[in-house]
C-alpha cells in the first residue's frame, strides 16, 4: 500500500523531424547521427503546441485515465526547462488551461530527471496525506531552447509531453518501494543553459552565448552511464531487490549509445526496457512519462510489475525510483 500511478497520458507535436532534414540545416549525416545516437526522428512544436499547451493534452489524458475530476488535483508539478516565461511557471499556465483550480502548482528545474524529482515529490505528499491527489507532468520544447547551428547539440533532442496522476492505494503490494537520488552542481559546465542577460550590468554573466543548451557530449556521456548504473545499483542495495526481479525498465531516453551501456553494465536484457529514443530523440523531462505512458497504453503493465525508473541531466541530476505497479 501506499502511492500509485492511477492514470497516464502524453502528446507529441505533430511535426516529424527527419535526419534527411537536419542535413539541411546542420553538416551532418543521417548515418553518423543514426549510429551515434540511435535516433531516426524527433518532433518539434508548432502553433498551438507551446511546452503548457503539449503538456495540458497529456494532463487531460492521464486525468481521463485516472477516473479523477480535475477539481480533486491538489497539487501540479512540472518538470520543464523550456515553458515559453520564466514566470508565472509552466504548472500555473497547465493549471489555468486544464482548470486545476484546488491544486497549488509549481516547476521543477531539473532538466532530464524532472519528471522523476516531481514523481518523488508527489510520493512524499501521498505519504504526508492518503488523501492528496498529485499530477506530475514532464515537459519540454526544447526545439525553442537549441542553437540550430551547433551539431552537437541539435541532433539530440526533441519535443514532447507525458504526465501521471498520482493517489494512494491501500492495496497490499502496490507503492513505490524506493528511491534514490542525487545532484552535483560542481560539473555544472559540461551540459547548461544560460538564461537571457542580465538588467543590470553589474550583475551580467560575461560569455553568454544566448539562451540555448550547450554540451560538452562525450564527458556527459560518461558521467551519465556511470550515474545510472550507480542509481540503479545503490537503489537495489537499499531495496534489497535483485536486478533479476525487475520486471520492465523505463530509463530516460537520453541515447541509444548511453542507454546500451548502462543496460551492459547492469546485466538488464533488452526485452525488460522501454526504448523509444528512436522516434522522439531525447525530450528531456517529457521523456519517461512519454515512455510510460505509451507501455500502459499498450497494455504492457501488469498489477504487482517491479518498474523501475532511472533519469539523467543537466545540474548535474541523477536518480532512479523503483515502483510497484
Ligand atoms: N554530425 C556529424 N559529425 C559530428 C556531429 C554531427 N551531428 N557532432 C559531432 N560531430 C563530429 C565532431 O565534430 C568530431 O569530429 P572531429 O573528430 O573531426 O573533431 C566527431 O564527430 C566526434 O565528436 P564527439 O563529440 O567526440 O562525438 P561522440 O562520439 O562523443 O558523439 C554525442 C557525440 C553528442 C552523440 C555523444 O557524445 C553523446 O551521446 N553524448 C551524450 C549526449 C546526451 O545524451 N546528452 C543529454 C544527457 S541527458
Amino acid at each position: 500500500m501506499g502511492t500509485v500511478i492511477l492514470g497516464t497520458g502524453s502528446c507529441l507535436p505533430k511535426k516529424v523531424v527527419t535526419n534527411l532534414d537536419l542535413e539541411k540545416i546542420v553538416d551532418t549525416s543521417d548515418e553518423w547521427i543514426r549510429t551515434r545516437t540511435g535516433i531516426e526522428t524527433r518532433r518539434v512544436g508548432g502553433a498551438g503546441e507551446k511546452t503548457y499547451q503539449i503538456a495540458s493534452a497529456a494532463a487531460h489524458e492521464a486525468l481521463i485515465m485516472s477516473g479523477l475530476r480535475v477539481d480533486e488535483i491538489d497539487l501540479l508539478i512540472v518538470g520543464t526547462i523550456s515553458s515559453h516565461m520564466l514566470m508565472p511557471s509552466c504548472a500555473c499556465f497547465v493549471q489555468k488551461e486544464i482548470g486545476a483550480f484546488n491544486a497549488f502548482a509549481y516547476d521543477v528545474n531539473a532538466a532530464c530527471s524532472g519528471f522523476l524529482y516531481g514523481l518523488d515529490i508527489g510520493d512524499k505528499q501521498i505519504r504526508a496525506d492518503h488523501d492528496a491527489k498529485v499530477l506530475v507532468i514532464g515537459a519540454e520544447t526544447l526545439s525553442s531552447r537549441l542553437n540550430w547551428q551547433d551539431r552537437n547539440t541539435c541532433i539530440v533532442f526533441g519535443d514532447g509531453a507525458g504526465a501521471a496522476v498520482l493517489g494512494y492505494s491501500a492495496e497490499e503490494h502496490r507503492e513505490v518501494v524506493g528511491v534514490n537520488y542525487f545532484s552535483d552542481g560542481r560539473l555544472w559546465e559540461l551540459l547548461y543553459m544560460h538564461n537571457s542577460p542580465s538588467t543590470n550590468p553589474e550583475l551580467r554573466v560575461e560569455d553568454n552565448p544566448g539562451v540555448h543548451i550547450v554540451m560538452e557530449g562525450r564527458e556527459v556521456f560518461k558521467h551519465a552511464v556511470k550515474a545510472m548504473e550507480d542509481a540503479v545499483l545503490g537503489l537495489l542495495e537499499k531495496t534489497g531487490i535483485a536486478i533479476g526481479d525487475i520486471d520492465l525498465v523505463i530509463p530516460h531516453q537520453a541515447n541509444m549509445r548511453i542507454l546500451n551501456k548502462v543496460l551492459e553494465r547492469l546485466e538488464l536484457p533488452k526485452e525488460k526496457v522501454v526504448l523509444n529514443v528512436m522516434k522522439y530523440g531525447n525530450t528531456s523531462a517529457a521523456s519517461i512519462p512519454i515512455a510510460l505512458d505509451e507501455t500502459n497504453r499498450a497494455d504492457k503493465l501488469k498489477r504487482g510489475d517491479l518498474v523501475l525508473f532511472c533519469a539523467f541531466g543537466g545540474g548535474f541530476t541523477w536518480g532512479a525510483t523503483l515502483l510497484r505497479w
